[in-house]
């Protein structure tokens, strides 16, 4: 009998912060949703005082329902990393994923997309990822940029600062998929990278 491997989708911090015990990693694309920083985060890149915000990916018709003015952006495309786990090692990785995920997180699956020779194909189905949905505590829905933007700069967590979780996570999409295009990931860093700016003025 075979059993499929456990495979888990990084579109945040796992991208450059790997899970241990990964046997390889596989780039990739999902289809019908977006990246946000819609997450409050108290354990890692803030505090329960001070929440920071991480992204988590928003399902198009979940975004159809909560954000009636703000059409889905079809163009944006959430691309990461799939990391397929050591059997040997799988449940002591599930454990540190779910303890590493533990602030506000729902398991689900998703398949991943790459494109081989110029066709776009599912290369593994249903690998899980963490997402925090709708009717979830920690979702913070939709605020203006300039919103997230300040929180950012100023949320600091156990993980580190918020604003270097930002650009690593830009800087890792970037050298991951150089053609890619993430309109809000992309305006949220050069939007922060201004406003750090002028603070060191
Ligand atoms: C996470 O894994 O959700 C966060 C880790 C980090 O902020 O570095």
């Amino acid at each position: 009998m075979t059993t499929s491997p456990f495979v888990i989708f990084g579109y945040g911090s796992l991208i450059w912060k790997p899970p241990p015990h990964f046997a390889s990693e596989v780039p990739g694309f999902i289809k019908g949703y977006v990246r946000r920083f819609a997450h409050r985060s108290r354990v890692h890149r803030g505090t329960f005082e001070n929440p920071g915000r991480v992204v988590t990916l928003i399902h198009k018709e979940d975004w159809d329902n909560f954000s009636k003015l703000d059409p889905f952006p079809e163009d944006d495309v959430v691309w990461g990393v799939a990391f397929v786990i050591d059997p040997l090692f799988e449940t002591e990785v599930r454990a540190e994923l779910d303890y590493r995920e533990r602030d506000g997180y729902n398991k689900q699956t998703v398949d991943i997309y790459s494109i081989e020779n110029g066709v776009e194909k599912v290369v593994i189905p249903d690998a899980i990822c963490y997402v925090s949905k709708r009717d979830n505590p920690s979702f913070v829905g939709s605020e203006p940029l300039d919103v997230i933007a300040q929180r950012i700069l100023r949320s600091v967590g156990p993980s580190g600062r918020n604003k270097d979780y930002l650009y690593h996570l830009a800087d890792s999409v970037r050298k991951l998929a150089p053609a890619s295009y993430d309109s809000h990931l992309f305006a949220l860093e050069a939007r922060v990278r201004e406003l750090d700016e002028l603070e060191e003025i």
